[in-house]
């Protein structure tokens, strides 16, 4: 037995970071059931003479004790099948690592049930896509923290670096690690909806083209907005389509797919009570763009979108956009919170906003802000307590509100954008009108309200007017 590491699935993203670990000089080894996916290891390999196993018992066996396997296996019942063969070939203290974007339950399941057969079980988020994987990605791995110790070394030399800090951290314990991937993918979400309902603001409130749309988001990618998400659309406005010469943007259907680890995030956060609206209305816009048919009839029946242009400035736009994405961020991270108490997570959430600054789809320059407000206060319970983040905030706010009131009056939908707003307005309401629901629940079903100058549950005879 001489290999330090285990890779089971040689697809696309296992095998890049299993590249990534022969590249830093780890002695490392993959399964594959596919000769095809084998012989493209051997091949992308060649300079490491890294070669793969198709038997699961030889792969096992030729791995040092005790032993590491990670996973890169699509999420679901595939990763319980793998885990059934592997079983039986494992022994005490060896540790399995699921890499995939696996539900957080299933993996408080799967640490659990291999508990009892000493086996340590790791929910790992990767996120940075095969660029990340191959070169460097930022990751989250929840487990036993004992068991970290044994893979700390080689996780750390593929972590992507933001100076000299690896984009990797022991998260927490049970499924911590994929709460915290689910999170970041939720924020990516909320993020990537703000970017399209910008581009639209720049289309059609603005009357820019696609080179304009291109410049401006590369200018704002040379400042406090610097991200991979801005910067990635900022190059899709130069692609240009083989086929027809045009931009590829606009041959593009548009109508978003999802793999359903942004749903997840919302209905977790509605189970926990923990309200994440931009999250959610991302999720939701989605779904309605796959309404293509309706939506081109209802077009025709209410044709109110006036041409109206928006009154805002580019650099308004840019205010506003750093408002919304701010909110974004600190809901992701006042789910966090919530979480870790609910779950017992321990996260901290200072260390994630760290390793989340490189590597990974949500790194951008104003995670080094949200780093430093953690670090100010562990315990912050939101961002928008934090004093240089909320000075900020209440900077851009007025270019926010200008933009969405632009929109409203010429008819164009910015949910992501409008949903910021009604938040942050929401949460800095020291008293809402929620008095009025509780007097109707206790006025329908005797549901009880309570009372702003004693203690107790009262109800009303609302009848007796
Ligand atoms: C990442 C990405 C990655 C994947 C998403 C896409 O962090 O590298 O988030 O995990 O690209 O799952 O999600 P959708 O298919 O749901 O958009």
């Amino acid at each position: 037995s001489q290999y330090r590491l285990g890779m089971i699935g040689l697809g696309t993203m296992g095998r890049n970071l299993l590249l990534n670990m022969a590249d830093k000089g780890f002695a490392v080894t993959g399964y594959d059931k596919d000769p095809k996916m084998l012989a493209k290891l051997e091949e992308e390999g060649k300079e490491h003479q890294l070669k793969g196993f198709a038997d699961l018992e030889s792969f096992v066996g030729s791995l040092r004790t005790p032993r590491t396997l990670v996973l890169l296996v699509p999420a679901g019942q595939i990763v319980d099948n793998v885990i059934q063969e592997l079983k039986p070939l494992l022994s005490e203290g060896d540790i399995i690592i699921d890499s995939g974007n696996s539900y957080f339950t299933d993996t408080t399941r799967r640490v659990e049930e291999l508990a009892k057969d000493g086996l340590h079980f790791f929910g790992m988020g990767i996120s940075g896509g095969e660029e990340g994987a191959r070169f460097g990605p930022s990751m989250m791995p929840g487990g036993d923290k004992k068991a970290y110790a044994e893979v700390r070394e080689i996780l750390e030399a593929v972590a992507a670096k933001v100076g000299n800090d690896a984009c990797v951290t022991y998260i927490g314990p049970g499924a911590s690690g994929h709460f915290v991937k689910m999170t970041h993918n939720g924020i990516e979400y909320a993020i990537m909806q703000l970017l399209a309902e910008t581009y639209q603001v720049l289309k059609h409130g603005f009357g820019y083209d696609n080179k304009q749309i291109n410049e401006t988001f590369a200018n704002w990618n040379k400042g406090p907005l610097q991200s991979f998400l801005v910067e990635i659309t900022a190059e899709i406005f130069l692609f240009k389509d083989d086929k027809t010469g045009n931009d590829l943007v606009d041959m593009i259907k548009d109508e978003a797919r999802s793999k359903g680890t942004g749903k997840w995030t919302s209905e977790i956060a509605m189970d926990l009570q923990l309200p994440v609206p931009i999250i959610n209305e991302a999720v939701s816009n989605r779904d309605l763009s796959k309404y293509k048919s309706l939506r081109s009839t209802l077009a025709e029946r209410y044709p109110e979108h006036s041409s109206s242009k928006s009154s805002i400035s580019p650099e308004q736009l840019e205010q506003a956009f750093y408002f919304a994405v701010a909110t974004a961020y600190a809901q992701g991270m006042h789910l966090l919170w919530q979480a870790s108490r609910q779950y017992e997570y321990e996260l901290d959430l200072a260390e994630i906003a760290k390793i989340w600054r490189g590597g990974c789809i949500i790194r951008a320059a104003f995670l080094e802000d949200i780093y430093q407000a953690y670090q100010r206060d562990g315990g912050l319970e939101h961002l928008f307590l934090d004093p240089q983040i909320a000075g900020k905030i209440s900077a851009a706010s007025p270019a926010l509100r200008q933009l969405i009131a632009d929109a409203a009056m010429s008819g164009m939908a910015l949910p992501a954008y409008s949903s910021a707003l009604t938040y942050f307005d929401t949460i800095r309401t020291a008293r809402m009108p929620s008095n009025l629901i509780q007097a109707q629940r206790d006025f329908f079903g005797a549901h009880t309200f309570e009372r702003i100058d004693s203690e107790g549950t009262f109800h009303a005879n609302w009848n007796n007017l």
